[in-house]
């Protein structure tokens, strides 16, 4: 299979050939060049074969800032000081003190009610003299805010004695106030007051500044700073911006929350969801394992505070009409790191946890999980159906684990559909182990990652035309293309990658029997906290862009159809001869063909696109993702560099005669009558 073999290429020219005539974006008529056609047959006869609805979906991770900084609207860091250093995140520029109740000796105070659970702090101020102490949240580097917006500020204050007010402004780097507020402390006890903040301006890197008025002390928590327009308007919401990015992928399903986050470095520092869900306030805070995973990328201030937990994630999954994809630990802190292992024996809470989840998602209310479910805002259940047991794990470790947890579910649950893996590669001795023994368990669904350079996934996009049909379904669960060419991260997401996963992806709709679920990974990085790259979405304080890779997921989810059909060339798989890859399907609720024909070289294709066992509508669509250049990156700036251009095909006689451009991915939409 060839592939980028020609960098260059006479750029922007539009081509069509023979009876084709093509309508560009702005309407008027082209003509194209010609040149020899290649004959491809399209049997809208039934295959037989199914396109899973599940079949594009969303993996979420909290990594590079996906969660806290990011996806979660809130705009505060450490806003409880949980954080192992409670000042991270706070400037003092005079002597404002932090203390941890638990160990501060604050023995006097005895008549108040303390913050629950996993909220184990609050900030201690000591004000003297009048000397009006002033305090300063710096946000996730910076916090994002803009013109005329509205944001939800709110504290916790007791125990002001002395303190008279403290004024609250939002400021921007030299101090200049963009919208301010004030409170005057009235209760002994634990009382939480709200203000509206107002900014007058836009502003990327605003801080928080606190300014006490008095000669005394205040205690204060939860600071906490929201703006007011988050997805659906929730309080403890989500970033608009980037659930409209999600919306846009129209998943089949949404994987969460991860990723190697899933197992923890040590066991310690797994992921626990049930430490994620409840009072917001009282969920734990944990280290997040990007913090220090990297020594070039290392983030000291990347904590995980789970206002972004599994209930908010099955919702986000409701809200986008996504199956719920939960991963869980197996009682295996990820090998690449400590690789602590759960004896066996001691197995049994691990278990217990996924049992857990399966009564909080699905459970009735007066079941003890089910109960705080409905508590949190949702009686109804979740129609969870899917559940992980581990994420990249290995060996007979992994295995032995596995069977237990399989076991116990499979016997309370047998709905539940079970996700294992082959392990973090792609082929080599532990991914043919895994596969062996996945086989053997009768495994439903094979997580399968890979993360390699362009190349190969032009090279493999058959890679699933010869796996064996009786055994697990595949779950792509973590897929991209790494160009590896760049320091800069956003520059990762080039117009090579995207092409090569488009072409790779002809093969998984091809193989969709097999296929079940794909996803390309990660999903999600703030431009300024990212650990790795490439990632489908970037972020900054204020703006966000769908990738060019992002762009090809797209394309791909919203054209998934729901039959498989046949498309050859000369009796043969389109999967790279002279750089064309090519898969078709039919959407049976629409009624439609749709056909998705990348092309890698640096030439254009002159196609004949011959369909039988059928009737095509006279006209259709062609959107169609083209760079000459395959460096070409959407950004900041730039968000719609590589964006679909639609334009009209003409069908004569159930034949369509088209001219694909050089290094374009193009999706073909007709009625079939
Ligand atoms: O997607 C980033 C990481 O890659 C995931 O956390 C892990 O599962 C894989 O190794």
């Amino acid at each position: 299979m060839k592939g980028f073999s020609k960098v260059v290429f006479l750029g922007g020219l539009v081509f069509i050939l023979g009876l084709f005539s093509c309508k560009t974006e702005k309407g008027d008529t082209v003509q194209g060049a010609t040149g020899e056609k290649r004959n491809l047959a399209i049997d809208l006869g039934d295959t037989g074969i199914k396109i899973q609805p599940t079949m594009y979906g969303i993996f979420y991770e909290d990594i590079n800032f996906a969660a806290d900084g990011g996806l979660y609207a809130e705009l505060i860091k450490n806003r409880s000081f949980e954080f192992p250093d409670p000042k991270m995140g706070w400037e003092e520029p005079n002597s404002v003190k932090y203390s941890l109740n638990k160990e501060s000796g604050f023995s006097k105070i005895t008549d108040y009610v303390e913050p629950k659970g996993g909220n184990k702090r609050f900030s201690h101020t000591v004000v003297q003299n009048d000397a009006r102490y002033e305090l300063f949240n710096t946000g996730f580097r910076g916090i994002g805010l803009k013109k005329d917006a509205s944001y939800h500020l709110s504290i916790m204050l007791a125990n002001a004695t002395g303190v008279k007010k403290l004024k609250i402004a939002l400021v921007d780097t030299v101090g200049t106030v963009l919208a301010s507020s004030e409170i005057i402390p009235d209760n002994k006890d634990w009382k939480t007051y709200e203000r509206v903040l107002v900014p007058n301006t836009i502003e990327e890197k605003a801080k928080l500044k606190i300014t006490f008025e008095g000669n005394g002390s205040i205690d204060m928590d939860m600071l906490s700073l929201f703006p007011k327009d988050t997805w659906k308007g929730r309080r403890n919401g989500l970033r608009k911006d980037l659930v409209e990015l999600l919306e846009g992928l129209n998943p089949g399903f949404l994987r969460f929350p991860g990723g190697c986050i899933v197992e923890g470095k040590t066991l310690d520092q797994r992921y626990q969801w049930h430490n994620t869900v409840g009072p917001v306030m009282e969920r734990e805070l944990l280290i997040n394992r990007w913090n220090n995973e990297f020594a070039h990328k290392s983030a000291p201030d990347y904590y995980q505070t789970f206002g972004l937990g599994f209930f908010e994630y099955f919702q986000l999954a409701e809200d986008l009409g996504a199956q719920p994809v939960p991963i869980l630990g197996c009682g295996m802190a990820c090998q690449f790191n400590s690789g602590e292992l759960v004896p066996l024996e001691n197995l049994g809470p691990f278990v217990q946890e996924a049992l857990d989840l399966i009564e909080f998602a699905n459970g009735n209310v007066s079941t003890p999980w089910g109960k705080l479910r409905g508590e949190m805002g949702h009686p109804e259940a979740f129609n969870m159906k899917y559940l992980g047991i581990g994420n990249e794990q290995w060996g007979p470790e992994y295995f032995e684990r596995y069977k237990i947890f399989a076991k116990i579910i499979g016997e309370k649950h047998p709905e539940i559909i079970l996700v294992s893996t082959p392990g973090p590669f792609p082929d080599g001795d532990m991914f043919d182990y895994g596969w062996e023994q996945m086989r053997e368990l009768n495994v439903a669904l094979a997580d399968e990652h890979y993360y390699k350079p362009p190349e190969w996934f032009l090279e493999n996009a058959n890679r699933y035309d010869s796996y064996d049909r009786n055994g697990p379904k595949v779950f792509a669960g973590e897929y991209a293309a790494h160009p590896n060419e760049v320091e800069d991260g956003t520059l990762e997401n080039n117009w090579r990658a995207a092409l090569s996963e488009a072409a790779f992806m002809t093969g998984l709709e091809r193989n969709a029997d097999l296929v079940h679920m794909t996803s390309y990974a990660p999903l999600m990085a703030h431009a300024e906290g990212w650990q790795w790259a490439p990632d489908l979405i970037w972020f900054n304080n204020l703006d966000s862009y769908g990738t060019v890779n992002y762009q090809v997921q797209k394309l791909y989810s919203n054209n998934a159809g729901t039959d498989l059909l046949k498309i050859t060339e000369e009796g043969k798989a389109l999967i790279g001869q002279d750089g064309l890859y090519a898969s078709a399907v039919k959407d049976a609720d629409t009624g439609e063909l749709i056909i998705k024909i990348i092309n890698t070289e640096s030439h254009p294709q002159q196609l004949k696109l011959v369909t039988n066992n059928g009737t095509l509508d006279k006209t259709g669509a062609m959107f169609s993702l083209q760079s000459s250049d395959l460096q070409a990156v959407n950004s900041f700036e730039f968000p719609n560099m590589v964006s679909p251009k639609e334009s009209t095909l003409t069908v004569i006689t159930d034949m369509v005669e088209v001219a694909v451009e050089p290094y374009s991915v193009n999706v073909l939409k007709i009625k079939i009558l």
